[in-house]
C-alpha cells in the first residue's frame, strides 16, 4: 500500500509537503491515509495542527473558541498581505470574518438567499440545463469530442450564479479564468508569482463588480445583487462597500468554481459505473444519495483552516495560542471510523453527511443550491445522452485546495 510506504518513510511534515506537491495534487488520498497513521488530530510542528478524522474535523469546525483567519490574524502571520488585492478582497467577506461581524454579514447575505428563494430557482436551473444540453448536442454532433467541463459542468453553475447576481451572459466565460485565478490566493502556500496572477484577476473582477454595483444602486431590479445593495438588518446596519465587494467575490467564486467540480466528479463516476448511470436516469430519489456520495468521495474544497487565539484543549490535545489548525475535509470524508470501506464509491451508504460544506457558523451558504444543481444536471445529462463516453484522458487541475478537472473530453454517442 502506497500509504504504508509513505508513513514509514516520511514524518507528518514531509507527508504534507508531498501532498501539496504535483503528485499529491493529482491524488491526495494516499497522503491523507499516511497522515492518519500518525493520528486524527496531529501536531505537525509548533504552530501547526492538522485534522484528518471525521469526528475531529467536526469538533474543530464547530468549536466557538477557534476563529477563521481574519485581517488581525493576517497582520500577525503575513505583514505584507495588504499589498495583495487578492488577499484584501477575500478578507472583507464573511468567510474571513469572526463574530460579531460575521453574524451581521451572514444574516444580510442569507436574507437575500433564503431556502425558499433557492427552491424557487429549480425551474430556472432545469431550463438552463436543457438549454446547455441543446448547445452541447450541437457541439458534439457527428461524434466530435467536446470538453464536458468547459461546455457543461462550468456553464451551468456560472449561469445560475450570474442569473442570481444579474451578470450578463457575455461575461460568463470570462469569469471562468478570472475566478480560477482569484482562488489561487486561497491555496495558503502560494508563491509570490502566483499571488501576482491572483492580484491581477482580483483587480479585474473588482473593477467589473464596481460597475455592476453602481448600476444596481442607481436602478435596482429583482436580483440578488440589488437585494444585497439594499440589504439592512434589524439594527439598520448594512454591508459597507468593501464588505459588499468581498461577499460578492465570495459568492461568485465559491458559487461556481466548486459546483463545477461537483458536477464533473459526478459525471465521471457515473461513466465508470454504467449501473449508477442507469439509476441516475431512471430511479427517482437516487440522485440525492448519489450527489451526497460524490460530495464525500471527491470534495471540491479539500480543506479549510482555523486559528487558536488563546490556549485551548481539544479532544485531550493541548493547543497553544497562535496555532493554525488545517482541517482536511477530504481526509475526514474517508475516515474508516465513520465510513466503512471509505475508498469505495457507494451512493447507497446510509447517513452520509459529508464534511464537504464544513460545519458550524461558516457552514456553506450555497450548499442547498449546489446540491440542487447537481441533482438536476446529472440525470438530465445522462438521459439526454445515454451513450455519453469519455473520449481521452481527463486532466486534473494542478491544485490541491480546490480539487477538480480542468478538461474532460467526451463524445455524446
Ligand atoms: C459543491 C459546491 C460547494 C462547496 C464544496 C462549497 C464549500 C464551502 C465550504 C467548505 C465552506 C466553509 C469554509 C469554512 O468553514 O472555512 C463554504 C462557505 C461558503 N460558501 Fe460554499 N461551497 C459550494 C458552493 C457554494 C455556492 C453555490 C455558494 C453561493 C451561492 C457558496 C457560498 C458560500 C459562502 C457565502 C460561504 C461562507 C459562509 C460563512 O463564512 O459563513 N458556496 N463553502
Amino acid at each position: 500500500m502506497a500509504e504504508q510506504v509513505l508513513e514509514q518513510v516520511l514524518g507528518p511534515a514531509e507527508i504534507i509537503a508531498a501532498m501539496v506537491a504535483p503528485e499529491g495534487r493529482q491524488n491526495p488520498y494516499p497522503f491523507y491515509e499516511a497522515l492518519r497513521a500518525h493520528g486524527n488530530l496531529l501536531h505537525v510542528k509548533p504552530g501547526l495542527v492538522v485534522v484528518v478524522g471525521y469526528a475531529e474535523c467536526t469538533r474543530v469546525l464547530r468549536d466557538g473558541r477557534l476563529e477563521v483567519q481574519d485581517d488581525k490574524n493576517y497582520d500577525q502571520i503575513y505583514p505584507d498581505w495588504r499589498s495583495h488585492s487578492s488577499l484584501r478582497g477575500f478578507t472583507n467577506s464573511m468567510l474571513y470574518t469572526n463574530p460579531p461581524d460575521h453574524g451581521r454579514m451572514r444574516r444580510l447575505v442569507t436574507s437575500a438567499l433564503t431556502p425558499r428563494q433557492v427552491s424557487g430557482l429549480r425551474p430556472t436551473v432545469e431550463r438552463m440545463s436543457d438549454k446547455l444540453l441543446d448547445r452541447l448536442a450541437e457541439l458534439g454532433a457527428g461524434g466530435a469530442p467536446v470538453d464536458l467541463m468547459a461546455e457543461f459542468a462550468f456553464r451551468l453553475p456560472v449561469a445560475v450564479i450570474s442569473e442570481l447576481l444579474g451578470v450578463p451572459e457575455d461575461k460568463q466565460v470570462w469569469f471562468r479564468q478570472v475566478a480560477a485565478d482569484v482562488m489561487i490566493a486561497l491555496e495558503g502556500l502560494t508563491k509570490p508569482e502566483e499571488l501576482a496572477i491572483a492580484d491581477r484577476a482580483m483587480d479585474d473582477l473588482a473593477a467589473y463588480l464596481n460597475e455592476l454595483i453602481e448600476r444596481r444602486s442607481a436602478e435596482p431590479s429583482d436580483d440578488l445583487l440589488s437585494r444585497l445593495v439594499q440589504a439592512r438588518d434589524d439594527d439598520g446596519d448594512r454591508l459597507t462597500h468593501d464588505e459588499l465587494m468581498g461577499n460578492l467575490m465570495l459568492l461568485l467564486n465559491a458559487g461556481f468554481d466548486t459546483t463545477t467540480h461537483l458536477i464533473g466528479h459526478g459525471v465521471l463516476q457515473a461513466l465508470e459505473r454504467p449501473d449508477f448511470a442507469d439509476r441516475l436516469r431512471d430511479e427517482p430519489g437516487f440522485p440525492v444519495g448519489y450527489v451526497e456520495e460524490t460530495l464525500r468521495f471527491e470534495p471540491p474544497v479539500q480543506a479549510t483552516s482555523r486559528w487558536a487565539p488563546a490556549d485551548v484543549t481539544i479532544m485531550d490535545m493541548e493547543i497553544p495560542a497562535d496555532t493554525k489548525l488545517v482541517v482536511i475535509m477530504g481526509a475526514g470524508n474517508r475516515d474508516p471510523l465513520r465510513f466503512p470501506e471509505p475508498d469505495r464509491f457507494d451512493p447507497d451508504r446510509p447517513d452520509i453527511q459529508p464534511l464537504t460544506f464544513a460545519a458550524g457558523i461558516h457552514y456553506c451558504v450555497g450548499a442547498p443550491l449546489a446540491r440542487m444543481e447537481a441533482q438536476i444536471a446529472l440525470p438530465k445529462l445522462l438521459r439526454r445522452f445515454p451513450h455519453l463516453a469519455v473520449a481521452g484522458e481527463p486532466s486534473f487541475r494542478d491544485r490541491w485546495l480546490v480539487r477538480g478537472h480542468d478538461y474532460v473530453p467526451v463524445t455524446l454517442g
